[in-house]
């Protein structure tokens, strides 16, 4: 394999061939750049062999083209850009985070419902009400919509209209944001997808994309199951125990009673909650270093080194906190413990099943359309 090659010529410190030692970093944010030039000056500071250089990006996919065109050397991306850096750039992973427990993996997508809803399997959704954290959320649709188009329920056809297909689908849903215009230009997205959502207090916001609609992002998916208005909801493993035990001061959440929920399987069979290494959607795995494939090495020869020094630094810069820029996740997220190194191709990071969510929004043609 080519980048095997170049792995041999992992920075040489000669003058003429400093270029190999210098990394640029395709950031997002002010305080993103931030956190990069204080990680640049603190690793010269420290003589870690090559060179961080920051670059400011204007989104993810401005990141994508300029790795591409050797503007970025790199840049960390969450699973969906991955999928797009990989299948419309030829773009490549060097590294990827490791949080707390089983390597690679950011949260699974499990699907809860009430334990007093009989008659409910996953195999047999057509006319079930369903909550949605959010339109176009890995959580509340690439997963679930992937996993019900795989499983053959839902067909989107030729017209490849997702919102219509699952508004057909669904007896009645709550997916906050299916009727804003960025993700309806034309309007005429099913109003089913908006019957479950329920606004604020005053009945206004219904169905918007944030937390105005009470249903809204994953404890209010959890809510809305909860208030009935849905038989299942589509959430992360650890949504539940996020609200659980006064973690959540509100009403529907202390009412809520762990034995009351139960987990639906993708083979149609149920389990407890606590059962979601066995019985989910989907593992997400957790961000990675996007990269061109001839720099997998280099770059990860240069983490290596950073994040041996700046990785559990108790004092100074620490390269996974973000403590101080004034935002979450810069550079890498904050729950990152290590950065471990990818061999194979970004699929393998993605994982069979997760790519498959994904193969199934084929026909929306990730490489052409704006995202
Ligand atoms: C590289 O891509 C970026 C983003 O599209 C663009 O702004 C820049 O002009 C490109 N540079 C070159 C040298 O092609
Ligand atoms: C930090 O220290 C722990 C315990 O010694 C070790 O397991 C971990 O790999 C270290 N992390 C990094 C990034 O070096
Ligand atoms: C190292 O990082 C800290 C932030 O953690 C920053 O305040 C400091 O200026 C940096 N050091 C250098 C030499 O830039
Ligand atoms: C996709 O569907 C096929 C056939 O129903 C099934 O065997 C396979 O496990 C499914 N894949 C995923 C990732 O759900």
């Amino acid at each position: 394999m080519s980048w095997f090659k170049v792995c041999r010529r992992n920075c040489i410190s000669f003058l003429a061939l400093q270029l190999f030692c210098l990394v640029s970093w395709c950031v997002l944010s002010d305080a993103e750049e931030q956190k990069c030039l204080d990680l640049a000056r603190n690793a010269t500071a420290r003589n870690i062999r090559g060179s961080l250089q920051c670059v400011r990006g204007l989104n993810t996919r401005d990141c994508m083209d300029r790795i591409k065109n050797g503007t970025a050397d790199a840049a960390s991306m969450s699973a969906d850009d991955i999928y797009a850096a990989g299948l419309c750039h030829g773009l490549e992973l060097a590294a990827g985070e490791s949080h707390n427990g089983v390597d690679g993996i950011n949260y699974y997508v499990v699907v809860i419902a009430r334990r007093s809803t009989s008659d409910l399997s996953l195999l047999e959704m057509h006319e079930r009400s369903s909550c949605h954290p959010g339109i176009r959320t890995t959580v509340g649709w690439t997963v679930p919509i992937g996993y019900l188009v795989n499983t053959s329920q839902i067909s989107v056809g030729e017209q490849c209209n997702f919102p219509r297909s699952v508004g057909n689908f669904f007896g009645y849903s709550c997916v906050p944001g299916v009727k804003d215009p960025q993700h309806d230009p034309r309007g005429n997205n099913p109003k089913n997808l908006c019957e479950a959502c329920i606004g604020d207090e005053n009945d206004r916001h219904i169905c918007a994309n944030n937390h105005k609609e009470r249903h809204y992002g994953e404890s209010g998916a959890l809510r809305c199951v909860a208030e009935n208005l849905g038989d299942v909801a589509f959430v992360k493993h650890t949504t539940v125990f996020d609200n659980l035990d006064g973690k959540n001061q509100e009403s529907w959440a202390l009412d809520l009673e762990i034995e009351d929920l139960k987990l639906l399987c993708p083979d149609g069979t149920e389990a407890g909650l606590d059962e979601y290494e066995r019985c989910h959607l989907s593992a997400v795995p957790t961000n990675a270093v996007v990269v061109r494939v001839e720099d997998k090495c280099r770059v990860w020869k240069y983490l290596e080194r950073l994040q041996n020094v700046f990785g559990n630094a108790t004092e100074g810069f620490s390269l996974f906190s973000s403590a101080g820029y004034g935002e979450s996740d810069l550079l890498f997220s904050d729950a990152t413990h290590h950065l471990q190194r990818v061999l194979g191709s970004y699929t393998s990071w993605l994982g069979p099943t997760y790519t498959t969510m994904l193969q199934a929004f084929e026909c929306e043609g990730k490489c052409v359309s704006v995202r």
